[in-house]
């Protein structure tokens, strides 16, 4: 009786085999519910607690992220010996035991970042030590402190990457990237090193070193000539000495960014240097202090102590970046530092500087020279300092030739030397935001004998963005952007600013493409946009607008922002017009619009493509209640219709009841009339009726 069985349960399993065999050729899940494309297993986020052992044989890259896994077994990779790449980051991984890998030699790319690799790390050491072509080793997240991380790396000499990131590594000595010879790459950001003692002087070959988000106080006598890329930013770095020595370093990009540096690093004296980031410090110059003293010779002495050995180095503060070649130098970074004075000559150093950073430091002049030393550079940045002035020699020539973005926001400016901009000819954006600065022609004042200074912008062909934004602009007049061809131009926050016609902006007609006039007391319903025909974004919130300009309606805008005026309505066919058909985004809040006349408000919610970003903070007056037009209650809804019926109707609903009452007045009296009337004809007559 029990015969039918077994051969019924072989069927079920044939049939799986089946279905199984024909999901992996149609490449698309197998049992496990990996998605397989040509040599690639993706197993990623499938609550997985083991390696799948039915994947196809011939597996070279196998994706485990983000699964339970917590022992890597001998077994578990048998069935994959083509195996290359192998991820396993996010699971619960404590042990890979040893003899896991004799089956896949060809691995040369292992993640296990965020696991638990601490626990059993000196058998999953064994483990790893038996991958001969490893390159790539990611550990990051794995609570490892250095001497786990020695234990862990030391016999794999072939490795060239090698991530420690996020650890709780705390100093390192040279013991522990000993034999890691062919390493190019090492990333030790966040751990918690505070001391560093010769680690990476056997890594011959290393070129890149991160030990960003760490604890390290300073960096002496760097010596890493082969190192292209050091980044120790977001450390506490108060020293950065290179060894005083003519090799020439490889260096290119050295990130000391968010330290505590108080001085110009000491860099090395040759070196490639292209990229030095020194943002987010406490560095100045020390040559002149503000009150006049000049400290040219003072020096300062280092104590380096090594053991029993004792070596003092005397550095002259400023002197010393004189040693250093900087010549090739693209981008120096120092914005947020205490910099209030460039030392001379400090950067007739750097010919080749393209990017220049000085935002937000505490400067109170800065010298354009001519020539040479800013010749290259296309990108200055001196927002957000106490410049008072700009000082050019009058008549230099070629002053920043190759210039394009000039930034001055947030100064104290009035003027600009006087043709400043006739030689830069590569110029596309200037931005004087929040100075204190006039356009000219300044109209003249009376009684004033002189024009007030100003900025002469006129003329300067390359010109496409410019931002005036809070800069107390007091009337705009004659044809301050002639010889421009602006397309970005910033007004906002300018209260004296604007007159009702915009002839000043008239030069600007057909290339002006984004204008924003937010906060600049607009009130006139004459502004007459439609000459703008190029213009694609306006801006004309916080002014206090009580009708909607009609010259909008024409243009092809794709964004408008009339948010925080004065409107009681939009025009009722607004998205009807080629201002509604083009529009993609359109701020409307802050209006006291009418909430009996929302016709417009649905249509344009209607309008497929335009986003409304604030449709939420919507909201409408009725009878000084503020309301939002998305549920108005019915009685004002009912309330509005009555205001707005056909006028004919509400005079024919009105005139009814009268009429109604001086018909039946009449017909009463005429009806007294009747009888009395006839009653005089009956008298007359002497006939009697017979009522
Ligand atoms: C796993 O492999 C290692 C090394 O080959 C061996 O020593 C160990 O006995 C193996 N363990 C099991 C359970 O097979
Ligand atoms: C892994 O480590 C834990 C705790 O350190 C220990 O109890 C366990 O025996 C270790 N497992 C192996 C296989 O060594
Ligand atoms: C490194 O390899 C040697 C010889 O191959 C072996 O004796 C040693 O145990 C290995 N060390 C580690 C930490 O795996
Ligand atoms: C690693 O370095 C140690 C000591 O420096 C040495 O004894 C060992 O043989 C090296 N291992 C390999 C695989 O190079
Ligand atoms: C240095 O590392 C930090 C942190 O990872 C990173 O944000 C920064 O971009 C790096 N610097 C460079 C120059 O790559
Ligand atoms: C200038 O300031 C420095 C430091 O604050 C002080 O040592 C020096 O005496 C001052 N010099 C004068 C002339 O006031
Ligand atoms: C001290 O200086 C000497 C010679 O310049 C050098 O050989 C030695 O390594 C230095 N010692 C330390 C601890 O820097
Ligand atoms: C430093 O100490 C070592 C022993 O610790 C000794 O051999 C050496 O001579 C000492 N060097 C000096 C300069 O004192
Ligand atoms: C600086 O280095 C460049 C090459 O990188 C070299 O041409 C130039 O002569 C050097 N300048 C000085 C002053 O050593
Ligand atoms: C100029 O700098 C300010 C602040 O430092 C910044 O907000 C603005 O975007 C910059 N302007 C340009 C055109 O990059
Ligand atoms: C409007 O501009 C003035 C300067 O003209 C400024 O003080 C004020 O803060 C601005 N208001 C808003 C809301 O930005």
């Amino acid at each position: 009786m029990e015969a039918p069985l077994p051969g019924l349960s072989l069927l079920l399993v044939l049939l799986a085999v089946g279905w199984g065999s024909g999901a992996v050729t149609a490449w698309t899940t197998s049992p496990g519910g990996c998605e397989l494309v040509q040599s690639t297993a993706d197993c990623t986020g499938r609550w997985l607690s083991s390696v799948p052992g039915n994947l196809r044989g011939d597996t070279e890259e196998l994706l485990l992220d983000d699964n339970t896994i917590q022992v890597l077994g001998n077994a578990s990779l048998l069935s994959y010996q083509q195996l290359r790449r192998l991820s396993l980051t996010k699971n619960r991984l404590e042990l890979i035991k040893p003899g896991v890998f004799l089956s896949s030699q060809g691995l040369h790319a292992l993640s296990l970042a965020d696991n638990l690799l601490f626990t059993n790390y000196s058998l999953t050491a064994a483990a790893l030590s038996a991958l001969p072509a490893l390159r790539t080793l990611d550990l990051a997240g794995n609570r490892l402190t250095e001497d786990m991380v020695s234990v862990l790396v030391w016999n794999l000499s072939s490795l060239e990457s090698l991530s420690v990131a996020r650890n709780i590594i705390m100093r390192l000595d040279s013991s522990v990237f000993t034999n890691l010879t062919q390493l190019l790459e090492l990333n030790l950001e966040k751990n918690y090193i505070f001391e560093i003692d010769q680690a990476f002087e056997g890594l011959q070959r290393l070129q890149r070193l991160n030990i960003a988000y760490n604890y390290l106080p300073c960096v002496v006598e760097f010596s890493l000539t082969q190192l292209r890329e050091l980044n120790v930013s977001n450390n506490v770095i108060e020293w950065f000495l290179a060894l005083e020595s003519d090799d020439l370093f490889e260096l290119e990009v050295l990130d000391l960014s968010h330290n505590r540096l108080l001085f110009f690093p000491v860099l090395p004296r040759q070196s490639k240097l292209h990229s030095l980031l020194l943002k987010d410090n406490e560095m100045s110059f020390y040559q002149r202090l503000p009150n006049g003293t000049s400290l040219v010779d003072v020096t300062v002495q280092f104590l380096l102590i090594d053991g029993n050995s004792t070596n003092i180095t005397t550095v002259s503060l400023w002197d010393e970046i004189c040693h250093s070649n900087l010549s090739s130098l693209h981008l120096l970074d120092m914005s947020q530092n205490q910099v209030w004075y460039l030392p001379e000559g400090f950067l007739a150093q750097m010919p080749s500087l393209t990017h220049l950073k000085l935002n937000q430091n505490c400067l109170e002049t800065f010298q354009l020279l001519e020539g040479d030393p800013l010749a290259m550079l296309t990108e200055l940045d001196l927002s957000q300092n106490q410049l008072v002035e700009l000082g050019a020699e009058v008549g230099a020539g070629n002053i920043l030739p190759n210039l394009q973005l000039f930034n001055l926001s947030t100064n104290r400016l009035q003027v600009l030397p006087p043709g400043v901009f006739a030689y830069t000819r590569k110029i596309t954006t200037v931005d004087l935001s929040r100075n204190r600065v006039n356009l000219c022609p300044q109209p003249a004042v009376a009684g004033e004998a002189e024009t007030p200074p100003c900025v002469d912008i006129r003329g300067v062909k390359t010109l496409t963005h410019l931002s005036l934004a809070g800069c107390g602009l007091r009337g705009l007049g004659g044809h301050p952007f002639q010889g421009t061809s602006l397309m970005h131009l910033d007004l906002s926050d300018n209260h004296q600013a604007l007159s009702g016609d915009l002839g000043w902006l008239q030069d600007l007609a057909l290339t002006l493409q984004v204008l924003s006039l937010r906060n600049t007391s607009l009130s006139s319903t004459a502004m007459d946009f439609s000459a703008f025909n190029s213009l694609v974004r306006l801006d004309l919130s916080g002014n206090s607008l009580s009708v909607f300009p009609s010259s909008l309606g024409i243009l092809k805008l794709l964004s408008l922002d009339l948010r925080d005026n004065c409107l009681p309505a939009l025009p009722p066919d607004v998205a009807q017009m080629p201002l509604g058909k083009s529009l993609q985004e359109v701020y409307l809040s802050q209006n006291p619009y009418n909430c009996c006349t929302l016709g417009w408000w649905d249509s344009l919610q209607r309008v497929k493509g335009l986003h409304i970003p604030d449709g939420q903070e919507m909201t409408c007056s009725y009878a000084s209640r503020t309301l939002s037009p998305r549920a108005l209650p019915e009685p004002v809804l009912w309330s509005c219709r009555w205001q707005t019926a056909d006028l004919a109707l509400l005079y024919l609903v009105l005139a009814l009841p009268t009429c109604l009452t001086l018909l039946v007045a009449f017909a009463v009296v005429f009806l007294t009339l009747k009888q009395k009337l006839l009653k005089m004809v009956k008298s007359r007559c002497g006939v009697s009726t017979p009522y």
